[in-house]
């Protein structure tokens, strides 16, 4: 057992890592994580610097570590900058995704692939990279982002619709290879979220996805982020569950 988990449920000293942490639903997962004295990775792309004022906002049971999707180095360099930093790694969420729309005849091959090869893909690179760690620590953790549109569709999503059902295969195949070693594996799918990712969402969508959700409303990334915890902290029974947190548009 790794003794940089063995406080665990209470949080202290227990580790992990949240890939997209810098920003949108990702850096809400950090701050509830932080507050319940978590030791988080918030991993960061393009743009360190709002990592780095999260780690500041946060204090040092935060830190910035760099980590880019389609990259099986970067995943493994992620998940060492884990174990460097804070002795260990219990539990990673990952939430970093792509999106690229379009209908599918207006889309071309490399769009279509670059969706599928960042969401998908990636999600073996992960798994390979931090499963050593996660076979060390006390009640160890996967819990992948996926979303509504990857369980109910979405016109003009189609790659992106293929890459978060796709999540949804992968999760429960990989709960039953790693179950025996008590690593849970599951699913969050979040509906809609204003964040970075949804800006360019016309009108006319938004308009049309508010009209389908049931408690007319659209989601807080807070609303997301305790959710991810619950799944990746307290649902010690759940493996292979996928969790739709979406106010009932897939209802
Ligand atoms: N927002 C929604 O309505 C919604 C709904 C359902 C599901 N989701 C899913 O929730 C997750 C988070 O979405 P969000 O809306 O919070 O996104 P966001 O606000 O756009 O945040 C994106 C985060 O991911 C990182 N990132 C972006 N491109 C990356 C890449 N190529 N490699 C590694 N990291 C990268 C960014 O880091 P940098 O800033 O450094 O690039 C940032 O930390 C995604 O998986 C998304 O598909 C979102």
């Amino acid at each position: 057992m790794n003794p940089s988990s063995s406080a665990h449920p209470g949080g202290e000293h227990r580790t992990v890592l949240v890939t997209g942490g810098s920003r949108g639903i990702g850096a809400q997962i950090v701050r509830r994580l932080a507050e319940r004295g978590v030791q988080v990775g918030a991993s960061f792309n393009s743009s360190p610097q709002q990592a780095e004022e999260l780690a500041v906002e946060l204090g040092d049971r935060v830190a910035p570590v760099h980590y880019r999707l389609g990259s099986e180095s970067s995943a493994r360099d992620a998940v060492s900058a884990m174990t460097s930093t804070f002795g260990g790694l219990d539990a990673v969420i990952v939430n970093a995704g792509f999106w690229k729309g379009g209908l599918i005849e207006r889309v071309s091959h490399e769009e279509w692939w670059s969706v599928i090869d960042a969401n998908v893909s990636s999600l073996s690179y992960m798994a390979r990279a931090v499963l050593p760690s996660l076979r060390q620590a006390k009640d160890p953790s996967i819990v992948l982002v996926a979303s509504v549109v990857g369980l109910i569709g979405h016109a003009g999503d189609t790659a992106y619709g293929a890459a978060k059902a796709a999540m949804v295969g992968f999760a429960r195949s990989l709960a039953k290879e790693v179950g025996r070693d008590g690593i849970r594996v599951n699913v969050l799918a979040p509906g809609f979220v204003d964040t970075d990712m949804t800006s360019a969402v016309p009108d006319t969508a938004r308009e049309r996805i508010y009209d389908e959700t049931v408690l007319r409303r659209f989601g807080t990334a807070d609303e997301i982020a305790k959710a991810a915890v619950f799944l990746s902290e307290d649902a010690t029974y759940c493996t292979g569950s996928v969790l739709s947190v979406d106010g009932g548009w897939s209802l």
